[in-house]
């Protein structure tokens, strides 16, 4: 029994510059330690599963009936046998990515010109989209009396909840989340939360569902996830949303049936295969994760002493804080001379002024390299 076994750690760098796809592409010759996606094969199960249907050439329509899609009855299983959260299938619909679940829920919801609280640094398709749909960006700060403050100023309408929190990997626990939905209800706010890094939760932490918390909370939540990042198939496009709001989930229902785009049959396949057969290998990718992001201290100790990083408890980035390092207010083009391409730190907003986010979500040797690189060693 190798203690590989799935080929996390033994990387070959020549082979993840060829890769296809927008992470190695982008910059081609840079080490990829931005966009979130992992360096990792896939998991074993999807592969056979995605080969299988190739192999018997079954890319026509699939065989599912009507309404949710295999996957999406899954997630009705997974929910309850992983968070002890129990929903009713009828709430869950399929989604093309997570995106399209938090957009829809502003659009329908809320009117342009509404204020939307959103915690910053925060993933930048969020801010894209506050932009883009017309919608006032209000910072929701992390200090729940501080949030109670600002709701009484800015009154929004909604709060995208990135839960896990994607860039600094904070992982809201059961005490904050309870003060969240107090806040909700108090403040007639719709949530919106994002859980796709829920299993890339790190021990002893553990996640928990946004909605899960009351039946206050779910009746005014939108949850929008899916098997995308935990088990790398990001390309699959495809998500899945529980929908708990029951103003929304009425909206909804006028719709017929595929009115915003029936799922994808790769996605659902992989994603079936994903939960139901893929959990050995994500409990070894999280091993390798949770070795690197400890590694990260000591390398960063070494090689790079002014750069201000704690471990997240949640997901495989790093939100590493560059400011004292003396390259201003963009620390990523330093590093990307050297040869790393990181995600800039203001992408995510103004906090994010000094910052960079690095992915380690690859072998322990690539991520030795990736900061000796950065340090300019
Ligand atoms: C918090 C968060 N939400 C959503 C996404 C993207 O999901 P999708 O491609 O399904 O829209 C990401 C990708 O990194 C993410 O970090």
């Amino acid at each position: 029994m190798t203690t590989d076994p799935f080929g996390l750690r033994s990387l070959d760098p020549e082979r993840l510059a060829a890769r296809p796809g927008v992470k190695w592409q982008l910059h081609p010759g840079l080490l990829a330690a931005w966009v979130a996606d992992m360096d990792f094969p896939v998991a074993p199960a999807v592969t056979e599963r995605l080969s299988s249907l190739l192999a018997n050439g079954a890319l026509g329509y699939p065989n599912w009936g009507t309404g949710p899609s295999p996957a999406a009855r899954l997630f009705v299983d997974r929910m309850h046998s992983r968070y002890g959260w129990d929903i009713d299938v009828d709430q869950v619909r399929d989604l093309a990515d997570v995106l399209q679940g938090v957009r829809l829920a502003v659009g329908m919801l809320t009117d342009p010109g509404d204020a939307i609280a959103l915690h910053l640094p925060a993933y930048h398709p969020f801010l894209h989209t506050l932009r883009d749909m017309d919608r006032r960006l209000v910072a929701a700060p992390f200090d729940l009396d501080e949030f109670a403050a600002v709701l009484t100023r800015e009154q929004p309408k909604a709060l995208i909840l990135c839960h896990p929190h994607n860039p600094t990997g904070h992982v809201f626990d059961r005490s904050e989340l309870s003060r969240i939905a107090e806040l909700a209800v108090e403040f007639d706010m719709v949530v919106i939360s994002d859980e796709i890094h829920s299993d890339l939760v790190y021990e002893p932490g553990c996640h928990i569902p946004f909605a899960s918390v009351g039946a206050h909370a779910q009746a005014r939540t939108i949850t929008v996830t899916s098997s995308s990042k935990a088990f790398n198939l990001a390309g699959l496009r495809w998500a899945v949303m529980h929908v708990g709001h029951e103003g929304f989930d009425a909206a909804l229902r006028d719709y017929p049936d595929h009115w915003f785009g029936a799922p994808n049959l790769f996605g659902v396949e992989a994603a079936v295969a994903a939960w139901t057969d893929g959990d050995e290998w994500q409990r070894a990718v999280m091993g390798v994760l949770d070795e690197n992001r400890h590694a990260l201290s000591d390398l960063l100790a070494v090689h790079l002493p002014e750069v201000a990083y704690t471990p997240p408890e949640a997901t495989y980035l790093a939100w590493l804080d560059c400011s004292a390092f003396g390259s201003g207010d963009e620390p990523r083009q330093l590093f990307m001379e050297r040869g790393v391409d990181v995600s800039p730190g203001p992408q995510f907003g103004e906090p994010g002024s000094g910052f960079v986010r690095l992915n380690f979500a690859t072998s322990p040797e690539m991520l030795e390299r990736i900061v000796i690189a950065m340090a300019g060693s």
